[in-house]
Parts: structure tokens; sequence; C-alpha cells
């Protein structure tokens, strides 16, 4: 997709939207990519070939400027690659583990890709990158054919292991959904708000203004919020155990932050 990001190996790099990352690369494989816009159904459907590999997308963009498409979307793509004999691959890196409020995005709307990548939230913040195969793609591989240094090492099998049952015991992917409710309420009241997109606890706000000072000034407030491809939006990914008194630190913060800015202090 073109505001998709899928990492700066040249493998992830060919696939990922922004030719200003892949600039700096001129070898990498984007010639064998095309790119189309997420949510454009009719202009993927019309480029579609049985030469297509593979259609990867984040399910929401992160660092693309936190965008989301309509389930009918999501079916249709589906439906797609099933009719083409074509892999669907979900890239859920950031989306993966409970982040959008379910365990895996494509859970909100019943779509089940043959190909997920996932890392950020899997290990509690120990290193683990994961690919979670259908059982058609993976039986494809010989045994020994496919493989990593590092791959299954039990340290992180173990942390693994332990973050899915802290998931489950504290009840962590519900409260990305409920939290999220909170954000938008809070956040609903603050006319400078133009806009919160995403799903859970993968939020953009859209400002009325740039939200670069913004960024600096909660950063002063020792409040840590992303930016994106958007210069209009911050991204909010709190932790997964946030609850409503911080989201409510955090609002006031936002409030303040968009005050001094509008004095022109920290522009
Ligand atoms: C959605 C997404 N996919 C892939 C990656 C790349 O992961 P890595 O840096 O481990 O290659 C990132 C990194 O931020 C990401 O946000």
């Amino acid at each position: 997709m073109e505001s998709g990001f899928h990492g700066r190996t040249i493998g992830s790099l060919s696939v990922t939207g922004n030719p200003k990352l892949r600039d700096d690369f001129p070898d990498n494989l984007a010639n064998l990519t095309d790119f189309v816009p997420l949510g454009d159904f009719d202009t993927l459907e019309a480029m579609m070939s049985e030469d297509v590999a593979a259609i990867i997308l984040e399910p929401i963009t992160s660092v693309g400027g936190v965008r989301i498409a309509s389930r009918k979307y999501y079916d249709s793509l589906r439906e797609l690659c099933l009719g083409y004999g074509t892999a669907l691959i979900f890239d859920e890196v950031q989306t993966g583990f409970g982040r959008t409020g379910e365990m895996f995005a494509g859970m909100h709307w019943g779509v089940e890709p043959d190909i997920c990548t996932s890392a950020k939230g899997s290990a509690g913040g120990f290193p683990l990158g994961l690919v979670i195969l259908s059982e058609a793609i993976s039986s494809a591989p010989a045994p020994g054919e496919h493989g990593c240094t590092f791959g299954g090492g039990p340290l992180a099998m173990a942390a693994l292991k332990a973050n899915l049952e802290i998931i489950k015991e504290q009840n962590l992917v519900a409260n990305a959904a409920a939290m999220e409710l909170v954000v938008r309420d809070e956040l609903g009241r603050i006319p400078e708000v133009k806009a919160v997109t995403g799903k859970g606890l993968l939020l953009g706000i859209e400002l009325e203004c740039p939200a670069k000072p913004i960024i600096r000034n909660l950063l002063e407030q020792k409040i840590i919020v992303g930016g994106c491809d958007r210069p209009g939006m911050i991204r909010l990914l709190p932790p997964l155990t946030v609850q409503p008194e911080h989201i409510k630190q955090f609002a006031e913060a936002l409030v303040k932050a968009l005050a001094t800015a509008a004095q022109g202090v920290g522009a």
C-alpha cells in the first residue's frame, strides 16, 4: 500500500510505500511491486492477475498515518486473493497482540490472512519477531528449506508464553478496546482535535495545527507520543495497561500543549 511501512531490510523495504525510505537503497526490489492506496479496492482489482504473488498490508497503517479501511474492503481483499491464488499478508508488527482491541487486527473483520507477521508487542518488550502461516503455506517448504539462526529461541519463546498469559489474565485486549472509548470521549471535548482515527490503542489524533511542536511540548510534560507521515497528526500507542486516569492526564497535557502552541511558544 502507498502508506505501508514494512521495515528497512531489503525485502520489506521493497514493499514499503514511502519512496523517501526506498530511495537511499536503490537496489531494492520495488520494481517488482505495485503500490496502491489503502482502501481503494477498484484500483487494486484492476491491477490483479495470476502473476501477483501476494498483497501485503498493515491492516491499520501506523507510521503511514493511522489509516483504516471499511469492513467491506478487507472482506473483498480476502475474496480477491482467493480468486487469484494470491497470498494475503497482514503485517501485524504493530497491530498484533491486542493493540487494536482484538488479538490481531484482522479479527475485527473476521478476515484471516495466509501469512501474518508480528513483533513489537509479542513478548512484552523482549525482541521477538514471528511469522504465522496458513497450513497450505507452511506445508510448502520441506524441513530445513526455511529457517533462521534465532528462530524459536527458548528465551524468546518463554517471554512470548508469559506475555500471552499476562494478556489473558489481565484482560488487556478488552482493556485496549475499552480505553479507546475513553480516549475518544476525552479528546472529543477538545475543539482543536479534528478527528481520532484508528482502533483500540493505535490511534491517530488529527489536529488543526502542526503536530511537531505539540509532540515536543508533550515530551516536556513527560508524555511520549509519536508522529507519523501526516504533519497534523499525533500517533498514540499507550501501554495496553493504560487506565482512564492516565488518559485524563494525557488529555489535560494535550490541552496545555495546544494552548502553548497557540501562543506561539514552542512553535
Ligand atoms: C508495521 C511494521 N512492520 C514492520 C516493521 C519493521 O520491523 P523491523 O524493524 O523489525 O524490520 C515495523 C517497524 O517499525 C513496522 O512498524
